[in-house]
């Protein structure tokens, strides 16, 4: 017997260090290469899943609107896996409030499945350990596997040669660190991406010569991350986000026809942080499937650096720090 109680969650974006790019199996969605973020403490996403056991379709609603076509046809396909876990056919309605822009590559959809995984599961009840939370939020998007967790997080992409290879890809927080790191986002332009990220991932494997050179780097750069990460060595969290992310958008930019997300507003941010660094200052850059540059710096260094950067772009620029993994709550369908 299911419970006809409403499920409310809320989830955070995270921002990837050592990012993912690539997947190895479309439909598990299963990465080439692990990766590790950080889970952020702005832009929330609050999402409601209740069971509608006579209705004959799922409804969802996105900030006040409702969703159709492939959007909502990729949600309902999320909701048809709960339901298999579940043992049910309960169709459902779904309230999600988004607080970034979305499609930008500010993570939004990080948040939505990671809420709407721990929400749907939780209306369903399902009783699943946050790692198999993590596993089902990955079914989603991606990334949206590490939002399941708070502060740095782990993910790691598994093998072809486990005996299940779904079973073994999952993200984990990093507990082995006490760093702390601020996130400054200059926010370029908050329109939605014009090519999507799962389109932009299939083209670069296939068709960038750079692809596998990146990825390559990326298998070292995880394991040079978590050793940084352990020794609280900011410099060396900071060149390994910097040179990974820089060089993800490179193989982007090599394939055919390229996927291009930087423009000339990012490549002025990119040389404002370089000219910066050389002057002193402790700041690196990472940039997403979007314009928007995101700089990592210490949490004592963020309002003094966010001026400046507000001064040079003449953009908005947001600060964030560490946040909270996914949480529950119970409320009402509003
Ligand atoms: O989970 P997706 O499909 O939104 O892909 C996210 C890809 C990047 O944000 C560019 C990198 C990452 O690891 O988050």
């Amino acid at each position: 017997m299911t419970s006809l109680l409403p499920a409310t969650a809320v989830a955070h974006p995270n921002i990837a260090l050592v990012k993912y790019w690539g997947k190895r199996d479309e439909h598990l969605m299963l990465p080439c290469a692990d990766s590790v973020s950080m889970t952020l403490d702005v832009y929330p996403t609050t999402t409601t899943v209740q069971l509608r056991p006579d209705a004959t379709s799922d409804v969802v609603i996105m900030d006040g609107r409702f969703l159709r076509g492939e959007s909502s046809q990729r949600v309902t396909r999320f909701l048809d896996l709960v339901r298999t876990q579940a043992d049910s056919r309960d169709r459902v309605l779904v309230d999600s409030r988004n607080t970034a822009p979305v499609g930008a590559g500010l993570a939004s959809s990080a948040a939505g499945f990671a809420a709407l995984a721990l929400a749907a599961s939780k209306a369903f009840q399902l009783s699943l350990d946050h790692r198999a939370l993590s596993r089902l939020a990955r079914r989603g998007s991606g990334s949206a596997a590490r939002s399941v967790f708070g502060g740095f997080v782990h993910w790691h992409a598994g093998s072809d040669h486990a005996p299940d290879p779904d079973f073994a890809s999952y993200a984990e927080p990093v507990t082995d660190t006490r760093l702390d790191l601020a996130l400054l986002a200059v926010l370029l332009d908050t329109a939605p991406k014009p090519v999507s990220s799962r389109e932009a991932m299939r083209r670069t494997m296939t068709t960038s010569p750079a692809f596998h050179r990146w990825l390559a780097a990326t298998r070292t750069d995880t394991a040079l991350m978590r050793d940084a990460l352990r020794a609280g060595d900011v410099q060396a969290v900071g060149e390994i986000a910097e040179r990974n992310a820089m060089g993800m958008h490179a193989a982007m930019e090599a394939a055919v026809p390229p996927v291009v997300y930087r423009t000339s507003a990012s490549h002025h941010v990119l040389r404002q942080v370089r000219r910066l660094r050389a002057a002193g200052e402790r700041m690196w850059a990472t940039m997403d499937a979007g314009p928007n540059v995101k700089v990592l710096c210490l949490p004592g260094d963020a309002a003094r650096l966010a001026d400046q950067l507000r001064r040079l772009s003449h953009r908005p620029v947001l600060v964030a720090r560490s946040g909270p993994g996914a949480t529950l709550h119970r409320g009402e369908v509003r």
